[in-house]
């Protein structure tokens, strides 16, 4: 775009990963002006936050017309999946965001599994059901571990990695019933479980062109050594350990560049970010899932690794013109420590304050980047299951790591935690070499 073209603009969403998108946009010269929508405690202090909750796609419309917003960024799923980005387009906005029908690539894992399997991409072996009898003998026939699946949106809860074939049947049993999310669970997908790494890898597409971004490791269990019950994510470190440039590629050519063309094949082309969720098998990447936004936490570790102008970047994908961006990143790590409200993933108490945020954010090369915080009386307070992210930089991952817990260590917060082993695999392994 040209120079004198700056914009106002709309960001929709309230986590973690709209604070980091918010604290880069903003650095941009052609960002004029940036409404966030809902936001939080502390986007509110980069950025005019209104009260809209994600889900009212008609109010968020209504908000970019009357504001006369230039360009849209959606964070969260649940608005694509709604058709917020059709919605806008109808009124000629530009969007960073898949239409409903490309966002089913996170919203529907059957659609995802369809899509890989007529198209060739590696992905595990599967079957897709609404019938209990049937799941049931697919069961019987895969063996445990087996992974079941619901279909639709389940806040990330639905998967159900069995480790027996009695506990995959009572997970068919609640999902086809209706009991464990509604309507979500009653179609569902049962699949071969893979044993291996994960990693998270990122690229933006204008519909056409694709442009790789990087890599992220997330630690999705509570617990430190990965114990306890999943969570949205603990923390993150980018880029992962095992992306060599070899794997980069390989994941390029087998699950990307086909994903594009065959979203254009199914006249859906999908314009926004590709977040691939990959497990990594005796050194093949398989695809595990797709999300059609930024990872949170791993969107926190990318935004401080990116050198160049995020805003510039995405509009060219929202406007096609992707092929004009070669974005520079940071050879230095980030390491992203998610700080929560005890508790959490279960019931968790709220309306804490949190103090010491300034002085602990102070160094230069740490941004704490607010999920679950509101401000009242003039104080910090948590308002959410994950309140914080504490995102840092170093010349190696355990620099980051040691800079991250350093500000982590300086904020007063007795009802939060966090873990203390972010990044455990990728300094063990370099430990170990
Ligand atoms: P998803 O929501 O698809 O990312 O699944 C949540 C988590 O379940 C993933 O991060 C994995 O840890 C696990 N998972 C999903 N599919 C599989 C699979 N086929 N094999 C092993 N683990 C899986
Ligand atoms: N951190 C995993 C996710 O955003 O889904």
């Amino acid at each position: 775009m040209e120079e004198q073209d700056i914009m106002k603009i709309l960001l929709i969403g309230s986590g973690g990963r709209e604070h980091a998108l918010a604290w880069k946009m903003t650095q941009s010269p052609l960002c004029d002006e940036l409404i966030v929508a809902p936001g939080n405690a502390g986007i509110a202090q980069i950025a005019r936050c209104i009260k809209i909750a994600v889900e009212d796609s008609q109010a968020i419309t209504d908000l970019a017309v009357s504001e006369k917003i230039d360009f849209c960024i959606v964070g969260p799923e649940t608005p694509l999946v709604l058709g917020l980005a059709d919605q806008l387009r109808t009124h000629n906005i530009p969007v960073f965001g898949p239409s409903m029908k490309a966002a089913q690539l996170e919203g529907s894992k059957g659609f995802m599994k369809d899509l890989c399997r007529k198209y060739n991409i590696p992905t595990a072996a599967y079957e897709r059901f609404t019938d209990k009898d049937s799941a049931n003998k697919f069961i019987d026939r895969l063996g445990a571990p087996i992974v079941i699946k619901a279909d639709g949106l389940a806040a990330g809860k639905g998967v159900i990695v069995a480790q027996t074939i009695e506990q995959a049947k009572e997970a068919v049993a609640d999902m086809l019933s209706g009991n464990a999310f509604g309507h979500a669970g009653s179609s569902i997908v049962i699949e071969e479980f893979l044993d291996g790494e994960e990693i998270s890898y990122f690229a933006i597409c204008d519909g056409e062109n694709l442009l790789p971004l990087a890599s992220a490791q997330d630690h999705k269990r509570v617990g430190d050594g990965d114990t306890g019950p999943n969570t949205g994510g603990m923390g993150a470190y980018s880029p992962a350990r095992l992306i060599t440039p070899a794997m980069e590629q390989e994941i390029l050519e087998k699950i990307l560049t086909p994903t594009v063309s065959a979203m254009k094949s199914e006249g859906c082309p999908f314009t926004g970010v590709f977040f691939a969720g990959i497990m990594v098998v005796n050194g093949k990447p398989i695809l595990m899932e797709y999300n059609v936004r930024f990872g949170d936490p791993e969107c926190q570790t990318l935004m401080m690794r990116l050198k160049s102008d995020l805003v510039d970047m995405l509009y060219a994908a929202a406007t096609g013109k992707l092929q004009t961006i070669h974005p520079e990143w940071s050879d230095n790590p980030s390491l992203c420590v998610v700080m929560a409200a005890k508790g959490y993933p279960a019931t968790y108490i709220k309306n804490t304050p949190i103090k010491n945020l300034d002085a602990a954010g102070a160094a230069k090369n740490v941004e704490i980047f607010h999920a679950g915080t509101a401000q009242k009386d003039g104080q910090t307070i948590s308002i959410g299951g994950r309140v914080l992210g504490i995102t840092a930089t170093g010349q190696d991952v355990a620099t980051a790591r040691t800079n991250a817990y350093a500000a982590v260590d300086l904020i007063d917060w007795p009802e939060g935690f966090c873990r203390r082993d972010i990044a455990w695999r990728a300094l063990s392994s370099s430990a170990a070499e």
